[in-house]
């Protein structure tokens, strides 16, 4: 695609939040390592709901040790700087809670795309990942400092542009819809929706509220799957999340609780 896609500006961002917090500081950036390395060492001068967005990473990362794919000019890399006075053990749901809000952004926008959250904060379109979220974290004792949630989504990167070892795995907004999309539109949009269900989340102190929209837009509820536990990967039908954030996995009637790792969804 040659087309010019217009650069993520923060005059344009601030004119479509409606945050009292959440973006309200905001730091672009042409070129950076990563987001999230930025916000972790903005941290401890920053105010909570600092916003850092790059147009490119020079060293984006996943989860698990992963890279993640950060060409200039293209897609949405953001980091956003929550301290949230919750213990630490339950701050990694805010992972979960940004999926859903993502879900829920991008439906408003596109709501003709087939847009799903995967165990644990993925989004996928058309059974392919469009979307992926990295918490990172830091406490002390049993209070939390900070958490850093860095959000990657893929908007206009186009098939030919993809590498190889992601063809048939990955996605974007404009390979799912066939057009262009304004990345300043859908960050905003995130951004407003997170806010309301980072209040939501906060005054919870769990995922409790979010279990209906869970369901609804879960790509493996009810299906096969396999998933890592422990050193063993295990199969059965996904049954949805805790109100901790682990998924639910039935084998002959029984359930396990999966905390961490990769899960598939098996095509019988
Ligand atoms: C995943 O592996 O699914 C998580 C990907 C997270 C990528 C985002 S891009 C913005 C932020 N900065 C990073 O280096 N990673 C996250």
């Amino acid at each position: 695609m040659n087309q010019a896609i217009p650069d993520i500006t923060a005059d344009v961002l601030a004119r479509q939040l409606t945050t009292k917090a959440i973006g309200r500081s905001l730091l672009t950036l042409d070129s950076t390592e990563s987001t999230n390395l930025t916000a972790v060492e903005l941290a401890s001068t920053s105010l909570h709901g600092l916003v850092v967005v790059a147009d490119h990473q020079t060293g984006g990362r996943g989860r698990n040790g992963r890279a993640w794919f950060s060409p200039p000019q293209r897609n949405l890399y953001f980091s956003i700087l929550l301290k949230p006075p919750s213990p630490p053990a339950i701050v990694p749901q805010l992972s979960i809670v940004a999926a859903l809000s993502m879900h829920t952004a991008l439906l408003s926008l596109f709501p003709q795309l087939p847009v799903a959250v995967k165990w644990p904060n993925d989004i996928w379109i058309d059974g392919r990942k469009a979307c992926g979220i990295l918490c990172t974290m830091s406490a002390i004792g049993n209070t939390t400092e900070y958490a850093v949630l860095g959000l990657g989504l893929n908007i206009n990167t186009t098939l030919d542009e993809l590498p190889p070892e992601l063809h048939g795995t990955a996605t974007s907004l404009c390979i799912a819809s066939g057009h262009p999309c304004d990345r300043c539109q859908v960050l905003a949009t995130f951004l407003n929706t997170f806010e309301q269900d980072y209040t939501q989340w906060l005054a919870a102190a769990s995922l409790a509220p979010f279990m209906p929209r869970w369901s609804q837009a879960s790509l493996l509820d009810g299906h096969p799957v396999t998933a890592e536990h422990g050193h063993a990967i295990i199969a059965g039908t996904a049954r949805g999340i805790t109100p901790e954030g682990q998924l639910r996995l039935e084998t002959n009637g029984t359930i396990t609780l999966i905390s961490a790792g990769d899960v598939a969804r098996l095509r019988l």
